[in-house]
């Protein structure tokens, strides 16, 4: 067996995954998150450890598997959050999390010191989620809390460093920082420099699926395994999520809809440009890379109607009717702009709309058009590939939108492309245990591993009528940001 752990935002999940693909069994447990000013978003890396641990006990317990039999694990991490550490590699304060919006002067400090180098360099713009900003905040805000810090590291990073005593950060999530040369592969001496940060504070850069040891004494006593357990880095989570849903190769998409949405395309070398319109970072499979555009409210905004119009009906409920409503829901359209959006507009203060209600229209027409709107802010983020000359035409969809028939239709509608579902889909904490997986020489590669690992169930061909039109209707709704831009 390895074991995939999926080092989340709310909480860490640990997959125990056979030879040929089979998840034997999972175990979760949850941490606090806080939100001590507005904007702010930190975690205790203390409660990643134990609810690592934690985890990993409950799977050992469940599937009732001997720790010898475990040959391998790897991680998935939330990615960009700061964990400072002191010499003695302990954290001198709470990480800063990928959410934690504080830092917007410093993000135009990074675009003023760095002029053209930022996106040449980085490949990608500065947002407040991202590290390097976090660490410039801690300087300048909290001195006595950066003099005693000598290093710095990722959240998957520090607790593989708890089990393994090793530290290491792997390229897909140091490409996250914006310190990292993105292209080449090593620290940016260029950003570094700017800001008076000493190659010291960067710990050593490895691949994804490199082994970085094998666990400590204590570690091993912990958590029930074996002090033989290899330990491989593991990658960011969307890189992980992009590996455990078979994005290996050139011609593949993501479509991922959670709280939020991702739309991830694979990436065989960093020669693409898309202007730093989209995010771009180094894949899990060593020397590819990847581009992706993000909807900050995906499935957040159908949760949000529920909850404003439904509130205790089943998302069954909700949707109850919609397939009786024609594409672009008799007139009605929807921004999810709930909480501002990032690809492709990143502004914070944008707020979503409804444009074009009718006394027709019943509840059933809302909720659909919410669909339709998220899926057209989707496919702003395949626009911007298909604008840089990409070809977008076959997308794996995965999380909550891929759990609807007719939702995985009007994305292949929306996004004129093929798309296909996947059977006991798993995502990231997958991803993760892949990387364990070719780690441990089981496959040859991480291709190849795929193709045992994780299985297409259905595919959805986009329907020539709808697809027209919904183009005409994207056309309109790409308009609605212009024209309700000065509404707050
Ligand atoms: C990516 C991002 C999020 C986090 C979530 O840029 O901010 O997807 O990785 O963990």
């Amino acid at each position: 067996y390895v074991i995939g752990i999926d080092l989340g935002t709310s909480a860490v999940k640990a997959l125990l995954v056979a030879q040929d693909g089979t998840v034997r069994s999972e175990a979760t447990r949850e941490y606090p998150l806080y939100h001590d000013q507005a904007g702010w978003s930190e975690q205790d890396p203390e409660d990643w450890v134990s609810g690592t641990i934690g985890a990993l006990n409950d799977l050992l317990a469940s599937s009732g598997v001997s720790a010898d039999s475990i040959e391998g694990l790897s991680f998935s991490g939330q990615m960009h959050g700061l964990v400072l550490l002191d010499a003695g590699n302990s954290p001198v304060r709470r990480a800063i999390l990928w959410n934690d919006t504080r830092t917007t002067e410093q993000c135009r400090a990074i675009e003023g010191a760095l002029g053209d180098k930022l996106l040449s360099v980085t490949r990608n713009p500065a947002l407040e989620g991202f590290t390097l900003p976090k660490i410039l905040w801690v300087k300048q805000h909290e001195p006595a809390a950066y003099a005693k810090a000598a290093s710095f590291l990722l959240p998957k990073d520090y607790v593989r460093l708890r089990l393994t005593g090793a530290v290491h950060m792997d390229l897909s999530d140091a490409a996250g920082t914006l310190m990292l040369d993105v292209a080449n592969k090593t620290w940016s001496d260029d950003v570094l420099s700017a800001f008076g940060i000493p190659a010291s504070f960067c710990p050593p850069l490895v691949e994804a699926g490199a082994q970085t040891g094998t666990l400590t004494a204590q570690a091993a006593q912990q958590t029930g395994l074996a002090e033989s357990t290899k330990v491989f880095a593991g990658g960011a989570d969307n890189a992980c999520g992009a590996i455990g849903s078979g994005i290996l190769s050139p011609g593949l998409t993501l479509c991922s809809i959670g709280t939020s949405g991702v739309i991830l395309t694979y990436e065989a070398d960093a020669s693409a440009d898309y202007e730093g319109k989209v995010h771009f970072f180094n894949h899990g499979q060593a020397g590819a890379f990847y581009a992706m555009g993000v909807t900050l409210a995906a499935g957040y905004s159908l949760s949000w109607f529920r909850n404003a119009f439904a509130k205790g009906e089943s998302f069954d409920a909700l949707l109850e009717g919609i397939e009786n409503i024609p594409e672009g829901s008799n007139g009605l359209l929807f921004t999810p702009y709930i909480v501002g959006e990032r690809t492709p507009h990143a502004d914070a203060k944008i707020r979503g709309s409804f444009v074009g209600i009718d006394g027709s229209h019943t509840r059933a027409h809302f909720a659909r058009a919410v669909m339709e709107g998220i899926t057209f802010s989707l496919n702003e983020s395949i626009a911007i590939f298909r604008e840089a000359g990409k070809t977008v035409d076959k997308v794996v969809s995965i999380g909550g939108g891929a759990k609807n028939p007719l939702w995985l239709q009007m994305q292949a509608d929306i996004f004129g492309a093929t798309v296909v579902s996947l059977e006991n889909e798993q995502g990231p904490g997958l991803g993760a245990a892949m990387l364990a997986a070719v780690g441990c020489g089981w496959y040859a590669d991480l291709a190849s591993c795929g193709e045992r690992f994780v299985k297409h169930a259905r595919t959805y061909e986009p329907n020539e009528e709808a697809s027209r039109t919904y183009a005409r209707l994207f056309d309109i709704y790409r308009q609605a940001y212009g024209h309700t831009r000065e509404l707050n």
